[in-house]
């Protein structure tokens, strides 16, 4: 196998000092990832030092280690291993082909779900090595080991950027250096630390200062932000692409029918073209992601087509929609695993989709809090009543003290359970489900509800599709 960095790459890129020449085949900075081939990375943390979990790492067959300090196995010592790993990140950026493409993806929702959608679509198109960044590895830690995990050689690289503070993304974005940036949507999410819906477009825009090389933007137009954002990419990008339903936007969706259950189906109108396709993933929420998808693959020139086929067998990420045939006496329930996130706008979407399902048995709704909305909490959990009813739901069964108000308000309209935890939540679903129901479960990724979904479903293999990793 190819090295993804000989020492004296790593040497080069960092100023350090390598114990003896080797190579490595792959890079991590969590011990219990490592595997032989692997450079693993002692990251100083805020609770833990990555120098405690050497051991462990090479114990699971890391083969050498960036280290603070000299150890017994092939390792490099560096000054700072944080700042270290940010110059292997430049250094990979650097080593691309000028041919490569690389595009950056930022928005308040919808990352990681655009990110693997796209990187399907340009990977079906067979042009090359896609490269991206993996899970939501997408802070100042994250997106450096995700630069730095780029092979040489890569065609596209897909690289995923978040935020909580203002500023992050303008650090992160020129290290990334996109040839295109994608904003997938802006909703108040991180409300808490930014203070205005404004605030966060305009944290989000900072991935334009970035853009490099054809400097291309890709805007949601289905935003009262859109025009801020758009004014922001005015002054870094030679192009500026806008996406959504509506016919204003240069990439839409002329026509989009959800009638077979099995995901919608779509004909877009892009910029030189139009395309029809079937998506296999369910939502309004995932029609804009595809229309992302697209604006980028077209951006990036690569084959739109083979977009097209790929987003027809995209399989439900997990905690992000994957979907699980749970086998009961008497018959089967189906349950729609959005146990990674949760704020208000994919609330509203999953709901909506929870609507729209075919169910012979009844809609229920397990949701736990959304995390970080400061004060716009009680009022973004209240407001949960709308999509609820709208949606028809069955049975809401909701975790803690932040849907008080949302349990009077619904309390005699939807049977409604409110529970302390994710046990008593766990306990409550298993006593009730039942053959035909279709169960939305929804939280914030710390409430924990993905351990509802182990007692449900662990071991089982997502409904129809294989799940997409
Ligand atoms: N474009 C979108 N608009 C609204 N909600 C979305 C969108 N895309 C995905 N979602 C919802 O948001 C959740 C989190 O999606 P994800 O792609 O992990 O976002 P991020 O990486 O930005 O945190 C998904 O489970 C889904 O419910
Ligand atoms: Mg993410």
């Amino acid at each position: 196998m190819t090295a993804l960095w000989t020492s004296a790459e790593i040497e080069a890129a960092t100023g350090g000092t390598a114990s003896a020449p080797f190579e490595v085949t792959g890079i991590t900075f969590d011990s219990r990832e490592a595997g032989p081939g692997d450079l693993f990375v002692a990251m100083p943390g805020t609770a833990h030092d990555g120098h405690d979990f050497i051991t462990a790492a090479l114990q699971n067959g890391a083969s050498a280690v960036l280290s603070r300090k000299p150890l017994h196995c092939p390792h490099i010592v560096v000054d700072d291993v944080a700042k270290a790993l940010e110059s292997l990140a430049k250094a990979a950026r650097d080593r691309l082909d000028p041919k490569a493409v690389v595009i950056g993806v930022t928005g308040s929702v919808g990352k990681t779900s655009t990110k693997e959608a796209l990187a399907a679509a340009l990977t079906r198109s067979r042009k090359g090595h896609v490269h991206r960044s993996v899970k939501s590895y997408n802070n100042h830690t994250g997106v450096p080991l995700s630069l730095a995990r780029m092979p040489r050689g890569t065609c596209f690289a897909v690289l995923e950027m978040g935020m909580n503070h203002a500023g992050e993304i303008a650090g992160l974005t020129r290290l990334v250096r996109p040839h295109i940036a994608l904003i997938t949507a802006i909703a108040p999410a991180h409300i808490e630390n930014l203070g205005s819906i404004e605030a966060i477009a305009d944290a989000k825009g900072e991935i334009f200062e970035g853009l490099e090389g054809r400097r291309i933007a890709i805007i949601p137009d289905d935003t009262p932000q859109r025009d801020n954002l758009v004014r922001a990419a005015r002054g870094h990008a030679e192009e500026v692409i806008t996406f959504g339903r509506s016919d204003n936007a240069d990439i839409s969706a002329l026509h989009a029918v959800d009638s077979t259950g099995l995901g919608s189906l779509v004909t877009a109108r892009l910029l030189a073209s139009e395309l029809t396709f079937t998506l296999s993933q369910r939502g309004d929420h995932w029609i804009s992601n595809a229309l992302a998808v697209l604006a980028a693959v077209e951006a990036a020139g690569a084959d739109l087509a083979a977009a097209g086929l790929a987003l027809g067998d995209l399989g439900g990420l997990k905690g992000r929609g994957e979907r699980h045939v749970i086998a009961l006496t008497g018959g089967e329930a189906l349950l729609i695993d959005e146990s990674y996130n949760a704020n208000p706008a994919s609330m509203a979407a999953t709901l909506k989709s929870l609507g729209e399902e075919r169910v012979t048995g009844r809609r229920i709704a397990v949701l736990g809090a959304m995390r970080e909305l400061g004060a716009e909490s009680e009022r973004e959990h209240r407001a949960i009543a709308e999509p609820a009813l709208v949606a028809g739901v069955d049975r809401l069964i909701l975790i803690g003290p932040e849907y008080d108000g949302l349990a009077a308000e619904l309390t005699g309209r939807i049977a409604v359970d409110q529970v302390a935890d994710v046990s008593a939540a766990t306990e409550r679903l298993t006593a009730s489900i039942a053959p035909g129901d279709a169960v939305l479960v929804k939280a914030s990724n710390s409430i924990g509800l993905a351990r509802l979904v182990d007692a449900l479903a662990g071991g089982r293999t997502p409904a129809g599709q294989e799940a997409l990793r």
